[in-house]
């Protein structure tokens, strides 16, 4: 304790994370901070070049709308994402989004990310709203470019920092406080805005791949819920906390299927060969208006195929083969067909290459040729990632200029992608009910609220005092080492011993806790009210030994903060799915004792955590449609 050092950072705007909203934040927040003589500071756990959830790399950007070039519009965009998430969308949002997120994707081709391109010059849509790349390096180029912006202002850059809590003044955030995960450094971040963007949330329910391959899942396991956690212990109101998302992906490696279903056109079978799109068609009447939209939603895609895994229908194969030599067939003559082969080969192999390696490793390993033989796809385990197909985030203030008369009172509070916390941004997985997003609509995201953080400093340009006792904080974050130190040699395997807990133990207390209560892989996704009520007792117990953690090293450390934030994310969830009395999203969970979609239920359940006195409240929203249907 006495060997860490207090480092104390003064600025006018925090960006928190490193990722795509966050770089997105700071090419805005540099433009704006010039014309305004503002000091910006971006703090990242990772280093920026390849954090967050494009660290890997992606094959596609998910949203383009293409507006100058008339493709879509705006209210194209909106009619889908709110049909995708069964109707539960702040359309001001996603509007707000879909307006500016072009610009970012033309941004990123201007600092070098290749874009497939067509003959005529155009982009290669994988989809409707999806282009094709070659975006193995796509967070490299994104980061380099909000880091030249942030030189060009003096800004500065703590990377390996994580982010524990935030500093408040009153009802206005004030900073964050956190630690470094390579020296002996807590440092605390005195700011009169934030953008915060730390991700979304995995490992907060047992993964599919335990000890054979623990930490392969969909979602990085870099992003711990530190955006859910921070936006609570603010006091800001939250949205879509249930709304978590189940990706259907190539099993045990995760590969992206969207290629595979978009751009090869490819049918998914059971073991008989029967595609459930077409054999479980009528269920989808069940779940109207929603089950006669286009393209289906992406829950009752997975539900169609999740009936077929508990008819023992499995095992469910994307029939690579198959679509691969449709197409190739459809060439006018042999040699144009032997091509094209060659071609869809080299593709199917770089979808994997450029976001998801172990994918190709799990191909090559298992000597899987794609267009010889099909491979098994899978339900993941849940994840917290509202810049998807999920929707999880906190609950913002909507721009002035889309709100209508019936949704101003209940969608604007003076600042574009404010939190109910007075000066707290968010973007991003951090920011809620504004699905489909994706890297670029996050990117654009990032922007807008990089904007509005920059107009509220300049309209409160006060230095908040922190009213917390700074001090106090220091030893509750590296509490959990000294806790170790005290108390190691009391056994003779350090990692059991009465007097504390593992972060990787509490981990896996957390996951088996939320897979059996909360709906996870093995409960089929399903719960109930018993189960929710019994998972939230059992983490109320989590939560008294989360004092117990302990810590080796600073890397251990950062583990234990990650799990104190998902068991925050966690909680959350399972107060949310508990309070939504119906199944709205059957493919997400399914509530058994609340087996039907209900009218009653058509609104946004909401949930605000009371910092001063520990109480949850658990509130309703309206839903309203700026767009016509
Ligand atoms: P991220 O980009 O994940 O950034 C989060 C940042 O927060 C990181 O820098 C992280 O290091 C930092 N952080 C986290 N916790 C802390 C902490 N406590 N302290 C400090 N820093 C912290 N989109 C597409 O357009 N096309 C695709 O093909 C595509 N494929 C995807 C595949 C996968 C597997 C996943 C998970 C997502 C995919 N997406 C895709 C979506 C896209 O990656 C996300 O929408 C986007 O990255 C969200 O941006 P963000 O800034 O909110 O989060
Ligand atoms: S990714 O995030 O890992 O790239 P994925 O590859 O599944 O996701 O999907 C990419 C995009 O295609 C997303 O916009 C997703 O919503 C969409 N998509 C995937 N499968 C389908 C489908 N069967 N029908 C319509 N859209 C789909």
């Amino acid at each position: 304790m006495e060997n860490f050092e207090t480092v104390e950072v003064t600025t006018d705007l925090l960006i928190l994370g490193g990722g795509m909203a966050s770089c997105g934040a700071a090419v805005e927040a540099s433009y704006w901070a010039k014309q305004n003589g503002l000091k910006v500071t971006l703090v990242d756990k990772a280093a920026m070049d390849r954090s967050g959830a494009v660290a890997m790399g992606l094959s596609a950007i998910n949203q383009y709308v293409g507006l100058k070039d008339g493709e879509n519009s705006l209210e194209d965009y909106v009619k889908y994402v709110r049909n995708d998430l069964m109707g539960v969308a702040r359309e001001d949002l996603v509007a707000s989004i879909a307006r500016n997120v072009d610009s970012s994707v033309h941004l990123f081709e201007k600092w070098g990310l290749p874009i497939w391109k067509d003959a005529e010059g155009g982009y290669v849509h994988e989809g409707r709203w999806q282009l094709m790349i070659n975006g193995e390096s796509y967070k490299v180029i994104v980061a380099e470019a909000a880091k030249n912006a942030l030189k060009e202002v003096d800004g500065e850059i703590f990377e390996r920092v994580f982010i524990v809590g935030p500093l408040m003044d009153g009802d206005r955030v004030a900073g964050a406080y956190g630690f470094s995960v390579r020296e002996n450094k807590f440092y605390v971040f005195k700011a009169k805005a934030i953008m915060l963007a730390l991700g979304g949330a995995v490992h907060v329910f047992k993964p599919r791949s335990t000890g054979e391959g623990l930490g392969r899942a969909w979602y990085p396991p870099w992003n711990s819920g530190s955006s859910a956690a921070f936006t609570l212990e603010a006091g800001a109101e939250m949205t879509c906390q249930e709304v978590r998302f189940i990706p259907v992906r190539f099993k045990d490696a995760y590969g992206p299927v969207g290629a595979w279903f978009l751009l090869f056109k490819s049918r998914a079978c059971n073991f008989r060969g029967e595609a459930y799109m077409e054999t479980r068609r009528d269920e989808l009447q069940n779940w109207l208006p929603y089950g006669s939209v286009k393209p289906i939603p992406a829950n009752l895609r997975n539900w169609l195929g999740m009936l077929d895994v508990m008819d023992g229908l499995g095992p469910i194969y994307m029939m690579t083969h198959e679509a691969i030599q449709k197409l190739a067939a459809a060439m006018p003559d042999p040699v144009e067909q032997k091509k094209k082969l060659k071609e869809l080969e080299n593709e199917a192999w770089e979808d994997f290459l450029d976001m998801t390696i172990s994918q190709a490793i799990l191909w090559a390993a298992t000597d899987t040729q794609p267009e010889e033989k099909p491979s098994e796809i899978a339900a993941a385990e849940p994840y917290f990632i509202g810049s998807h197909s999920g929707a999880s985030g906190a609950w913002l203030s909507g721009p002035e200029d889309l709100q209508t008369d019936a949704t101003k009172a209940d969608y604007f509070w003076g600042y574009t992608n404010m939190s109910t916390t007075k000066g707290l941004f968010c973007a991003g997985d951090a920011s809620g009910a504004s699905s489909h997003k994706f890297s670029s609509g996050s990117h654009a995201e990032g922007r807008i609220a990089a904007k509005g953080a920059v107009k509220f400093i300049v309209e409160n340009n006060t230095q908040p005092n922190v009213a917390d006792d700074v001090e106090a904080l220091k030893t509750k974050v590296v509490a959990p080492m000294a806790l170790f130190d005290a108390e190691k040699g009391k056994t003779t395997d350090p990692d059991i011993n009465p007097a504390y807990i593992r972060p990787k133990m509490y981990m896996f207390r957390l996951q088996k806790l939320m897979d059996e209560y909360a709906g996870g892989v093995t409960a089929q996704f399903a719960t109930n009210k018993s189960l929710l009520e019994k998972g939230l007792s059992l983490l109320a117990d989590l939560r008294v030994d989360a004092e117990k953690l302990a810590a080796e090293d600073l890397h251990e450390l950062m583990r234990c903060w990650e799990n104190v934030h998902r068991t925050w994310q966690a909680e959350a969830h399972v107060r949310t799915v508990l309070y939504r009395e119906e199944t709205r999203w059957p493919g997400y969970y399914f509530r058994a004792d609340t087996p039907k979609m209900s009218d009653d239920w058509f609104c946004f359940a909401n949930c605000k955590y009371d910092p001063s006195s520990g109480e949850w409240t658990m509130l309703k929203r309206p839903i309203h449609k700026i767009v016509a249907d």
